[in-house]
């Protein structure tokens, strides 16, 4: 399975904080925003990663992420000229992502709880269709929002809705077989302008090849999309890790534990970092 990362968008709802910035580069707490969804891909096992950003920022994710060799992955660049939706991501990626399925998360999507690998493996292990996710919140009508029986049928999917049919917003997380590159190819786009990922979702739904699974309260998906979301995430990840002494999103403790690379490599690593807290961090697990 392949992954993609979409981190483009001009971040305008954040201005001035993203007037010269890519968003995702923003931190949240002590790093920046992307490593948030880079995790959830590696914990997914996804070893194969596109990250898709705007002309003026791709080469700045090349200089923060590289090659991936450092950590065992590989990870290439692909540009998005204008931000044409979510579902175009299929289409910048359809070389990259071949005959394989494909894993994509918003580069703005964080992601935290004990079941998440686990549901990430199931989610991944589907052989025909697409797997998206729901998430019960407040204000569903700022998302995706799915309706379902209580067999989890999926009974209608929406974007944005005024009045939302259910309170499950569908996160930024999705999972889909070799269908998509197809499918986003036949979309038009809304009246925003944009493909609009729902929409492949209603065709996968059309087709009833849809599954959605349900993320429980002990999951945490956080909002990043106002300067209130990305302070409540940076003080969630801060709790959590003061509190508890394990990171949350640390790619290189990740690609450790997973084999992806060796204590020697980690080591350096966090020798190369050792003033900081986070390369202090990456040099205790060692010990
Ligand atoms: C996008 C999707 C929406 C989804 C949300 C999750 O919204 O269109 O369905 O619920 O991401 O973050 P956007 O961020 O483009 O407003």
């Amino acid at each position: 399975m392949k992954g993609i990362i979409l981190a483009g968008g001009k971040g305008t709802r954040l201005y001035p904080m993203t007037k010269a910035v890519s968003k995702q580069l923003l931190p949240i707490y002590d790093k920046p925003l992307i490593y948030y969804p880079l995790s959830v891909l590696l914990l997914a096992g996804i070893r194969e990663i596109l990250i898709i950003s705007t002309p003026e920022d791709t080469s700045v994710y090349q200089r923060l992420l590289g090659d991936g060799s450092i950590l065992g992955v590989e990870f290439s660049y692909a540009v998005q000229e204008t931000p044409r939706g979510l579902a175009d991501a299929f289409m910048l990626g359809e070389d990259f992502i071949k005959n394989d399925h494909v894993c994509l998360i918003l580069g703005d999507n964080l992601f935290y709880g004990q079941d998440l690998t686990r549901i990430l493996n199931r989610a991944k292990a589907l052989e025909k269709g697409a797997t998206i996710f729901g998430y019960p919140v407040k204000d569903a009508h700022s998302f995706g929002v799915v309706e379902f029986d209580k067999d989890l049928n999926v009974l209608s999917i929406e974007e944005k809705p005024q009045n939302p049919r259910s309170n499950y917003a569908v996160p930024g997380l999705y999972f889909y077989d070799n269908d998509v590159v197809e499918i986003a190819k036949s979309i038009k786009p809304s009246s925003r302008g944009e493909i609009e990922i729902t929409a492949v979702n209603n065709v996968y739904l059309e087709r009833k090849l849809l599954n959605v699974i349900l993320l429980k309260r002990g999951m945490a998906w956080l909002d990043t999309g106002t300067p209130e979301g990305m302070l409540k995430a940076a003080e969630y990840v801060e709790a959590v890790q003061s509190r508890q002494g394990f990171y949350i999103a640390c790619l290189e403790e990740i690609a450790w534990r997973r084999g992806l690379i060796d204590t020697a490599q980690l080591r350096a690593i966090g020798n190369n970092l050792h003033m900081t807290d986070y390369g202090q961090y990456i040099l205790s697990l060692i010990n």
